[in-house]
Formats: structure tokens, C-alpha cells, sequence
């Protein structure tokens, strides 16, 4: 199978050298294309700013912003092969970004003290005529949340996890997740390495794809 995956944050601009954006390392994008590879599939990685090595076999595009991140995975889209191809969407997406970035460093003078912003694209629910798996970092209702964003987004299934649970969300090495399925079955996983997730993803995915 051809798999896209999105990882790491989106940075989002107001002038050369400020930007709105998250926490997001990484982590769990590049484990999920690392497993993807191990598995001999073929794999693109889109990712935001990381400081990650590229994992052995996959294929890395670097983007900035949300816009950059949509354009590369749909290019991405357009080179995978007749394989079926499924996209890992792991990314913490700016769903927000400012209405004007200036080319040259605002002075304080030139700024007020507020921000006009206007909504980025998004880019799992634009993306079609792929299996799709995402992501849901909440703090409360956080299966119904998980729920919500999975039909919404026609996704094969979402991965759901607690960001204030020790052990798990933005930087750790570990994840407590609960992958929802659209038909609201739940399947919860212990505390897991963010590389044993991955494995259960990629697991979760073979199955529907030989269904
Ligand atoms: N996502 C995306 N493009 C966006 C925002 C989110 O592709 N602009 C993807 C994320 O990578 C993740 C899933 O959608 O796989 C859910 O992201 P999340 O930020 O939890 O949800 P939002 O759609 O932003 O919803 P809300 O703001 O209501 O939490």
C-alpha cells in the first residue's frame, strides 16, 4: 500500500519571524511512517518543523503552514500508484492562521494588539479516494469528540487520546489511545510505547484493507 503521512506542527506566519503554532514534536507521525516502511510499504512523510531524523526508507517533504502541508499531501496523492493508498494524518494542524504576513519584521509601532485571523483549510476532511485515519489530542469529552471528528471527516477510524493523561500526548514517548470507528465500536489500548501504537494502527489498517 502507498501510505501519506502528516507529523509535527503547522507554523503559521504573521511576519518573518513570529508565527502561531503547538507543541507537537512529531513523535508519533514519524513512528507511524518508521512502521509503514518496516512493513515494506511505501511512504511519504509530510512534516511540519521537527527536529526528527528521517526514519530509514521513507520519503520526507518538509512544509511550514497548514496551505503547504494540503499542497504536499495532495501531491503526494496525485504520485501514489494504483495501490490503495491510506493517509495517517498525526499532524497538529494550525486551524487558524493570520489574515496578512508582512514580508519584513513588524515593529511594534506597526502592530495593534489585535490579530485578524482566518480559517486554514482542513486538510483530512479535503482529502478523498483514500482510506483515512486520524487523530483527536483532547483535554474533555474525549471520546465524543473523537466520535464527532471521525464521521465528520469520513474517516476509517481516529485515534484518540487524553493529552492531560500522564504518559501521553505532545513530546512524550508513550500514548494511552482508544482508535473510534465510525460505527461507534471503541478498541482501547493500554499505555504504549509511540512505536507499539504505531504497530497497532498499522495492524488496525491491514485488517480493513483486507476486508
Ligand atoms: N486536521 C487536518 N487539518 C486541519 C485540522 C486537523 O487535517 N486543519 C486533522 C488532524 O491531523 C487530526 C484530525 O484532523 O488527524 C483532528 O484534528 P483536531 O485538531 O483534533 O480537530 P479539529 O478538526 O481541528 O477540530 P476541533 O478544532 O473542533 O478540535
Amino acid at each position: 500500500m502507498n501510505f501519506v503521512v502528516t507529523a509535527g506542527p503547522t507554523r503559521e506566519h504573521l511576519d518573518p519571524v513570529r508565527f502561531l503554532s503547538n507543541p507537537s514534536t512529531g513523535k508519533m507521525g514519524f513512528a507511524v511512517a518508521a512502521e509503514a516502511a518496516k512493513r515494506g510499504h511505501d511512504v511519504t512523510l509530510v512534516a511540519g518543523p521537527v527536529t526528527l531524523k528521517t526514519p530509514m526508507g521513507v520519503a520526507r517533504v518538509d512544509v511550514v503552514s497548514a496551505r503547504d502541508m494540503l499542497a504536499a499531501v495532495k501531491d503526494a496523492l496525485c504520485k501514489s500508484g494504483a495501490e490503495p493508498t491510506v493517509v495517517v494524518s498525526t499532524a497538529a494542524v494550525a486551524d487558524w492562521r493570520p489574515a496578512k504576513c508582512a514580508t519584513k519584521k513588524l515593529k511594534k509601532h506597526q502592530m495593534s494588539g489585535t490579530l485578524k485571523l482566518v480559517r486554514n483549510p482542513d486538510i483530512l476532511k479535503t482529502v478523498t479516494g483514500c482510506l483515512k485515519v486520524g487523530f483527536a489530542a483532547e483535554t474533555d469529552n474525549v471520546l465524543a469528540e473523537a466520535s464527532r471528528k471521525c464521521r465528520e471527516k469520513g474517516l476509517s477510524f481516529i485515534v484518540a487520546n487524553d493529552v492531560t493523561e500522564k504518559g501521553s500526548g505532545f513530546g512524550t514517548d508513550t500514548n494511552r489511545v482508544t482508535f473510534v470507528y465510525p460505527d461507534g465500536t471503541l478498541r482501547r489500548h493500554p499505555l504504549m510505547t509511540k512505536r507499539r501504537v504505531a504497530g497497532a494502527i498499522l495492524d488496525s489498517i491491514s485488517e480493513l484493507a483486507s476486508d
